[in-house]
Parts: structure tokens; C-alpha cells; sequence
């Protein structure tokens, strides 16, 4: 667990990300500091992959605090319309993080292009050390898109998804009942996994 000790950049701005991977660090007696409270510069997301994009905020916030930093670049898959807005996901939402709009932009093109309801969240988690290096892990919920949205407790799509087997979407679920089923909790185990 050597990588995965004291102070820890949390590498978002995002606080429902913050909240989740701060409960995922919990167990091993980290001490997570997001980049929002160092003040750290949220770079601009310039890669088209997941993995790119959590790998180059790791880095920026390792090299910019000189601490290890985890960063997360996650989204929404919808299989029926060609994996969007996969990278994309918070921009639909626009300046305002308008994700009502963006969720009925998510079901309008999905209505327009048959019945797959299929779809998947994934997560790139990047860990970075200040001198530079940096490991990924991805992990994926599976699941499908219902309408209208439904349950007021998560963030972004969580209203429109229901995790496979299930019934209740994300926005339904306290945050300790969805957290283990995440995308992030996923990737997170494959992290712990190559620590030991
Ligand atoms: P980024 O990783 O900062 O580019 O943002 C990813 C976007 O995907 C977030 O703003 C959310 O809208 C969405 N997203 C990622 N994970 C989840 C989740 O667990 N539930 C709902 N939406 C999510």
C-alpha cells in the first residue's frame, strides 16, 4: 500500500466525484485534499480518451503540488447513439451544468434511433507521482437509460440510469447503496489490486 499513503490530491473539481472517491480512500487512512481546496488550475480536457484525460489531470495536479494525486475522468456510454456523450458527458451539460438538458438530449437521440436502451458508465482512474509517473484503471457500470429522470440524491445522469439487475436508478439510491456498484468503485478495486 506504499502509493497509497498520506496526503492525496483528489484531482476534480467535480464534488460528487470528491465526495465518492474521498469514501474510497477512506479504508486505507489517506488523507484526501481536493484540487478545489489547494487552488490547483483545473486543466482543459484536450485528450478523446477517458484514460488520456484522467492521466493528464493526475499529472497536473501531482506536478503542480508535489503530492500524489488521483484524478478521475469518467462518463456516459449510450450504446444506440455511437457511445455519446462518452468524453463529452459534462460538456452537454453546457456552462451552466444544465443536466436536465442534457439528460433529454441523451433520450431524444436515443428515441430517434430504435429500442437498444443500453448503455454504460466507465471510469479512468489515473494515480500520478510528483516525479511524473502515472498508472490508469478503468472500470464500467452497465445498465440502461429509462425516462423521465427519476430520484433527486445523485449527480449528472444519474436520474436516467439503472444499474443491470436493478430496478432503482442511481439518482434513486442513497449515495452509500450506489457507490459500490460505480464505475469508480471498479476501476478503484483494479487500483487497490496492483498495490499489493
Ligand atoms: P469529467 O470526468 O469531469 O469530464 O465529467 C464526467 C461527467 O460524466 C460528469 O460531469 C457527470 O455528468 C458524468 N458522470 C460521471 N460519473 C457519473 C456518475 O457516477 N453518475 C452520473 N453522472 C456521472
Amino acid at each position: 500500500m506504499s502509493r497509497l499513503t498520506g496526503r492525496l490530491v483528489v484531482a476534480s473539481h467535480n464534488t460528487g466525484k470528491v465526495r465518492e472517491i474521498a469514501a474510497l480512500l477512506g479504508p486505507f487512512g489517506v488523507e484526501p485534499v481536493s484540487a478545489g481546496e489547494l487552488g490547483l488550475p483545473e486543466p482543459e480536457e484536450t485528450e478523446t480518451t477517458f484514460t488520456g484525460n484522467a492521466a493528464l489531470k493526475a499529472r497536473a495536479a501531482a506536478l503542480a503540488s508535489g503530492l500524489p494525486a488521483l484524478a478521475d475522468d469518467s462518463g456516459l456510454e449510450v450504446f444506440a447513439i455511437g457511445g455519446d456523450p462518452g468524453v463529452y458527458s459534462a460538456r452537454w451539460a453546457g456552462p451552466n451544468k444544465d443536466f436536465g438538458a442534457a439528460m433529454r438530449r441523451v433520450w431524444e437521440e436515443l428515441s430517434a434511433s430504435g429500442n437498444d436502451r443500453g448503455a454504460r458508465f466507465v471510469c479512468a482512474l489515473a494515480l500520478a507521482q510528483p516525479d511524473g509517473g502515472v498508472e490508469v484503471f478503468e472500470g464500467e457500470a452497465r445498465g440502461t437509460i429509462v425516462w423521465p429522470p427519476r430520484g433527486e440524491k445523485g449527480f449528472g445522469y444519474d436520474p436516467i440510469f439503472v444499474p443491470e439487475g436493478l430496478t432503482r436508478t442511481f439518482g434513486e439510491m442513497t449515495h452509500d447503496e450506489k457507490l459500490p456498484l460505480t464505475h469508480r468503485a471498479r476501476a478503484f478495486e483494479k487500483l487497490v489490486a496492483s498495490l499489493k
